[in-house]
């Protein structure tokens, strides 16, 4: 079953010459990129809910991707396209300032110092996300895990050209309005842990 679906699903959306990467059939209204979509389950719910906005997902792990394969087979597919790889190549090939949003949710912990570097959010890869996002634009980072929390935040305010939105504690520990919990967020409340909703602006 999920074979047939990536099957009939990735020819229609999947992103082979990265040249091509922004090629929707249409003209979106703005684009939103998920980096490490996992099993899909949020990018699978948003392209239904905005058919107008122009989605790319991107996860290295193949039976995510033949997971949301399967979510979005029955699905109007012009609006969504994935790239199975990580997501660096990726942000390297986008042009200037196009992402209205860019969602890295419950990315590796990886919680040894030694195996820091490995985590998503790095100096070089704030530089590409700042760059490809739009003036006004959204970095939402999500994470069940404290030390990834206070590096994220810690790497973002290093970086310096990110505004972090939170006025207060409150703003960090609740959802943003309407959210999805993803899988892995399931998991960390499931074992108490205290889900962090990171939001960081790049101002107009
Ligand atoms: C812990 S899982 C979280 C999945 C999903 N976002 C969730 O919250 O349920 C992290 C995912 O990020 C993917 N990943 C790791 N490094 C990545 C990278 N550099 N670019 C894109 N995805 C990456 C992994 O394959 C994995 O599926």
């Amino acid at each position: 079953m999920r074979q047939d679906a990536l099957e009939t699903v990735l020819p229609q959306t999947e992103i082979r010459d990265l040249t091509k990467a922004l090629n929707f059939p249409f003209k979106p209204e703005a684009l939103w990129l998920e980096i490490g979509f996992g099993n899909g389950d949020s990018l699978a719910a948003w392209h239904r809910e905005h058919p107008r906005i122009g989605f790319i997902g991107c996860e290295p792990f193949i039976n995510g991707v033949a997971h949301l394969c399967k979510l979005v087979a029955d699905d109007d597919l012009s609006n969504l396209r994935i790239w199975r790889d990580i997501a660096q190549p990726l942000l390297a090939a986008i042009p200037d300032g196009v992402f209205e949003r860019i969602y890295i949710l419950n990315s590796d912990p990886w919680p040894k110092k030694k195996h820091h570097r490995r985590r998503v959010i790095q100096q070089d890869t704030l530089d590409a996300l700042w760059r490809v996002m739009r003036a006004g634009g959204s970095l939402i980072v999500t994470t069940d895990h404290q030390s990834l929390a206070e590096w994220t935040i810690e790497q973002t305010l290093r970086h310096g050209k990110f505004e972090w939105t939170a006025k207060s504690q409150a703003d960090w520990q609740t959802p943003p309005e309407g959210w999805l919990p993803t899988r892995y967020e399931g998991k960390g409340a499931t074992a108490g842990r205290q889900q962090s909703y990171l939001i960081f602006r790049k101002p107009v």
